[in-house]
């Protein structure tokens, strides 16, 4: 096991916090090698672990799910714990709350332990709580939860490929369609739509790396990369009437540019914004659930490109 910082005794009980996160490109094409530009956000999950006798138990979550039992057997050993779960995610809705979950339960079990989780141990055992919720995760999620910041993620035969992508400082407001997009079903969508889809995946990936250049340059205006971005998604058909409407909203109402984020039908639309108010106003109008969030910077912590 890797072990970043190893202080003195175990402990009697544990807190951690792991970020939610928001895909600002690239969504479904990393599922076929393209890259991915994901963040993680200030909202996200915390986990409470006190040792105690007994079977482990789930003594109170802010996240209903009958999957959590199982998320929990994934990484926490059978008896001895009491667990509490604290999130401010909205559930379902493509901005990480599983694997900002699984990160937190992982940093927090090495806590308990008197020690600090690495990146690497975050990522391949998050990945066991991945599963449990999405069947066969890219990574993505649990990766951006674990490092903070800004992440571009590759899969490949190899195993991913993860960069940290150092971000100007980018304005968003997230849009909440209010529904939760089924996101194992949408992938099996897009799979079945494949091969005559691959020119849009393509230019997704291609569309993604510019973004990175962008951003890596510092620059802000690319809200007419989102914009595309959101096109595309639509031509692959994972974006709703109500994902397309939020999405004109925030354009209407200023928005440098906007798409759906996560795996769509139903989760959430991002904007990025030169003044947040207008879009929260325009959304409240509306009667759309609207925050402005930003990018959690995390630890950032030195990590080689090549994830475990
Ligand atoms: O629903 P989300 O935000 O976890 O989005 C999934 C992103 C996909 O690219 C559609 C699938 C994946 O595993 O990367």
């Amino acid at each position: 096991m890797d072990v970043a910082t190893v202080s003195s005794e175990p402990r009697a009980s544990a807190r951690a916090f792991a970020p939610g996160k928001l895909i600002l490109s690239g969504e479904h094409a990393v599922v076929y090698g393209h890259p991915a530009i994901a963040l993680a956000v200030d909202r996200g999950t915390t986990v409470h672990l006190r040792a105690c006798a007994g079977d482990t138990r789930l003594e109170h979550s802010s996240i209903q799910d009958l999957r959590l039992f199982q998320a929990l057997a994934a990484v926490l050993p059978p008896r001895g714990l009491a667990v509490r779960i604290e999130s401010d995610l909205p559930v379902g809705r493509g901005m990480g709350s599983s694997a900002a979950l699984a990160v937190a339960l992982v940093r927090a079990r090495a806590r308990l332990q008197g020690r600090e989780a690495d990146f690497a141990e975050c990522h391949r055992e998050g990945f066991a709580v991945e599963r449990v919720f999405h069947g066969t995760p890219s990574g993505l999620d649990h990766a951006v939860s674990a490092r903070g910041g800004g992440v571009v993620y590759r899969r490949g035969t190899e195993g991913p490929r993860i960069e940290g992508l150092s971000l100007p400082p980018l304005r968003l407001v997230v849009l909440d369609s209010g529904s939760a997009g089924n996101t194992a079903e949408l992938v099996a969508g897009v799979r079945a739509r494949r091969p005559g889809i691959d020119p849009v995946l393509a230019r997704m990936g291609a569309l993604t790396r510019e973004l990175a250049a962008e951003l890596a340059a510092g620059s802000v205006d690319v809200g007419g990369l989102l914009d595309e971005n959101h096109t595309l998604l639509q031509q692959i058909g994972v974006s709703t009437p109500r994902l397309d409407a939020l999405v004109d909203l925030a354009r209407a109402a200023g928005a440098r540019g906007a798409k759906l984020s996560g795996a769509g039908g139903g989760g959430v639309v991002l904007a990025l914004v030169k003044e947040a108010e207008p879009v929260l106003a325009a959304a409240a109008a509306a009667g759309v659930s609207a925050f402005p969030v930003s990018v959690h910077p995390g630890s950032a912590p030195p990590m080689s490109s090549e994830a475990p």
